[in-house]
């Protein structure tokens, strides 16, 4: 009777210390971010964001400890594959964050569905993530291509554009991105007169601004990034274009990159899901703790879309209890979100993208400043999901 007794005792202590250990086990995060070459200052800022949150939350989300697992995938898509599997197989993440670049993201998100990972995009717009590729297990706390181009569209036609040229890197965020603003600027009955592209991530363009200073468009629309975007804009400048072609572009050709554009951005008119200036005791706040955490970095969009990569992971950890073992119910509770935003508040779609105002940007000093709601609550059609 005793022994029994004492057994049982001893299997329920023993069990409680087993339940209580997997409890404490760190839940392991893998970072699949560009950490060098043009993308690189984009994944940094991705990745200071996501730690900025879990900072502020004590560390912990759910109540578990993270651990950290990085790759530097290079903004390259032929070696995506097998830079994914060594966050999935080796290292055995539970949740992968990343990615910059939309052709390693579609990769990324191919073998986090293969292997049931839980993904959560941080900037990769392919449309195809929450299109076609959709699935239960994939977020995205950035936005689709589709949606900063689209915005631009009706404001650019607003403004008495009737022509445009586009010019962008021939991959599926230049792609998309333009495909997006075609879409908005036709509806509202602009006309897209030549689409101009370059390899990624060249930066080239002389012989592609001759032939805008000769086609003569109302207007130019643009998607660069990071080091290249830049470039760029200085080129742009510097051919003197601007005075009579005025340059647009989704927000990313100025986001992140404007101490290093200087005077060559002054003025620029640009779409995007955040800007200087909202001044929400939101985004007050993030900013002076983003600032204060870094060195006096100041915050851009990339930095925010981490920040709320982590946000989003709260949500579904204190759901299930920082039981990430229960997937189905994490998962659930993280599509059914949202998010107090630095950029605004938003909800997920049913394919799992952010439904976002998106706002149009002017450029003034080191600053996108806010000038209004260029669309509101636009949700990504999400063409092709099927859940
Ligand atoms: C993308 O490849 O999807 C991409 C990269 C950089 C950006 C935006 C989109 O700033």
């Amino acid at each position: 009777m005793h022994h029994a007794l004492n057994r049982a005792l001893l299997a329920g202590a023993l069990a409680l210390i087993a339940g209580s250990a997997a409890a404490a086990d760190k839940i392991k995060v893998g970072f699949m971010l560009p950490y060098s070459g043009t993308y690189a200052a984009l994944g940094n800022a991705i990745e200071n964001g996501f730690k900025l949150y879990v900072a502020e939350q004590g560390g912990k989300l759910g109540g578990r400890e993270l651990e950290y697992f990085k790759v530097d995938d290079e903004s390259n898509p032929a070696k995506a594959s097998e830079n994914a599997n060594r966050l999935i197989k080796r290292d055995e993440v539970d949740v992968l964050v990343g990615t910059v670049h939309s052709g390693v993201a579609m990769a990324l998100a191919k073998a986090a569905k293969g292997s049931d990972t839980t993904l959560i995009v941080t900037n990769a717009g392919a449309d195809a993530i929450t299109g076609p590729m959709c699935g239960p297990g994939i977020f995205r706390t950035s936005f689709s291509n589709w949606q900063p181009g689209y915005a631009m569209g009706p404001v650019a036609a607003a403004k008495g554009h009737k022509t445009a040229v586009t010019i962008t890197w021939k991959y599926a965020a230049g792609d998309e991105q333009m495909k997006g603003f075609r879409e908005g600027f036709e509806k509202a009955g602009g006309k897209i007169v030549k689409d101009l592209t370059l390899p990624f991530p060249n930066v080239e363009f002389q012989p592609l601004l001759t032939e805008i200073a000769s086609i003569k468009p109302d207007m130019v629309f643009a998607f660069f990034a990071g080091g290249g975007a830049v470039k760029f804009v200085q080129d742009y400048h510097a051919s003197g274009l601007g005075k009579s072609i005025p340059l647009y572009g989704t927000g990313f050709l100025t986001d992140g990159t404007l101490k290093a554009q200087g005077e060559a951005a002054q003025g620029l008119l640009t779409t995007l899901h955040y800007a200087d200036g909202l001044n929400t005791p939101r985004d007050q706040a993030f900013r002076a703790a983003y600032a204060k955490a870094y060195d006096n970095l100041q915050p851009d969009v990339y930095a925010v879309q981490g920040y709320d990569a982590a946000q989003l992971m709260q949500v579904g950890l204190q759901a299930v209890q920082g039981n990430i073992e229960d997937k189905a119910k994490f998962r659930d509770a993280m599509r059914g979100a949202t998010i107090d935003s630095p950029r605004g508040k938003f909800t997920l779609s049913a394919a799992g993208n952010p439904v976002q105002d998106i706002y149009l940007r002017q450029v003034a000093g080191m600053e996108n400043k806010m000038v209004e709601v260029a669309v509101q609550a636009l949700a990504d059609p999400a063409r092709g999901c099927k859940l």
